[in-house]
């Protein structure tokens, strides 16, 4: 198979990372709950993700908390900040994972920033919502349909002149650009660990700039006589038994890229995405494209979108179609109606790739 899904999530992982999951099914019990060698190996294998997280993404290991994935770690973030009803500020880009949070809570949703790969009008747009005043602000690093990347540094930096909390959505960016904490003073940033962190399905990362407000309630293996969550991080957001087999999968995701260097990995796809670019516009495809561009390519085929996908998968070739779980980001590049054919680049990208691709979709312009 041409895995071209890795905006969906990474499907060849580094081998270490299979290994570290069928090990810690066979090795570790349930970490934080005991003093015996399988507890204590769970726990060690739990903090040496923690740590190595905290040391990739510029925070210290107690603000790494662990979640199900990229949504359940927004879910904590946006329900801390808004309780209901209020005005926030969101990019023209987002998932469905941080609009429907907040449709639930009745947000009043100002979106500043419609205009593909332009940062002077995402700026400017911001700029002005936020001047507005707004309870918090949410956006995303680098949209899932598109790959366009988002001037992050810059939004934040508004988001602390106008004093607005904010949370920024690394689903698709991570492990891939560099994401700061610290650097950034993002209230929360929310990441998955089984996209370009290389980990296992079922696992996520809340980075915590401010004590979150607990999303669900139970037991920790701390504070164990109180019946009000523990006031510290990262116990007070991670309530139940934590997916063991998947953050030592993660850990080793994680070990990988450092080893890496996410600018190598960033490198190695983003010329994949380019030749991707070309080859699509030199077969007559409209392909969404620009400055600030990621790993991930859209692009309208002469059909439906769907059934230009189902053609290729029974070709081998991998890639997602329609509207992504992001309807806003269709709605502000004007393909709500359509949907779009996505390639997403991943750590392995191949000019190979790009070549199978290309005798993919020339069936598709026959
Ligand atoms: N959010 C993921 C995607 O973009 C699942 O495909």
């Amino acid at each position: 198979m041409i895995y071209l899904d890795n905006g969906a999530t990474s499907f060849h992982k580094p081998p270490g990372v299979y290994r570290a999951v069928s090990q810690a099914l066979r090795r570790c019990a349930n970490p934080g709950r005991g003093g015996y060698a399988a507890a204590m190996e769970a726990a060690e294998t739990v903090y040496g993700c923690r740590e190595t997280a905290a040391e990739l993404f510029g925070c210290q290991p107690e603000q790494v908390v662990f979640t199900a994935n990229c949504t359940h770690a927004l879910n904590i973030a946006i329900r801390t900040l808004v309780k209901g009803g209020e005005t926030v500020v969101v990019s023209g880009f987002e998932h469905n994972a941080v609009t429907r949070p907040l449709h639930a809570l009745k947000a009043n949703l100002r979106t500043a920033g419609r205009k593909l790969f332009d940062w002077d009008n995402m700026l400017f747009d911001f700029e002005r919502a936020l001047k507005r005043g707004a309870k918090a602000a949410v956006f995303t690093h680098v949209s899932n349909v598109f790959g366009y990347i988002l001037p992050v540094e810059e939004m934040a930096a508004l988001c602390q002149h106008y004093r607005v909390p904010f949370v920024i959505d690394a689903a698709q960016s991570a492990g891939v650009l560099p994401v700061h904490l610290e650097r950034l003073g993002a209230d929360f940033i929310a990441m998955p660990g089984h996209k370009g962190l290389l980990g296992p399905q079922g696992t996520g990362i809340l980075l915590c700039g401010r004590e979150p407000d607990p999303l669900i309630c139970g037991g920790t293996g701390s504070a164990s006589a109180q019946q009000e969550m523990p006031d510290f991080l990262p116990d007070r957001a991670e309530a139940g038994t934590l997916n063991v087999p998947g953050i030592a999968g993660l850990y080793e995701g994680l070990r990988y890229l450092r080893h890496m260097g996410i600018r190598n990995v960033f490198e190695r796809e983003h010329k994949a995405a380019l030749a991707c670019i070309r080859m699509l516009e030199s077969l007559g495809f409209r392909v969404f494209s620009g400055d600030h561009q990621a790993a991930t390519v859209s692009f309208l085929p002469n059909m439906d979108c769907e059934d230009a996908a189902q053609l290729l998968a029974r070709q081998g070739i991998a890639v997602r179609a329609g509207l992504h779980c992001a309807p806003l980001a269709h709605q502000s590049a004007g393909t709500l109606d359509t949907g779009t054919v996505r390639v997403s680049f991943g750590h392995d990208a191949a000019l190979q790739q790009v070549e199978a691709l290309r005798r993919g979709v020339e069936v598709l312009s026959a």
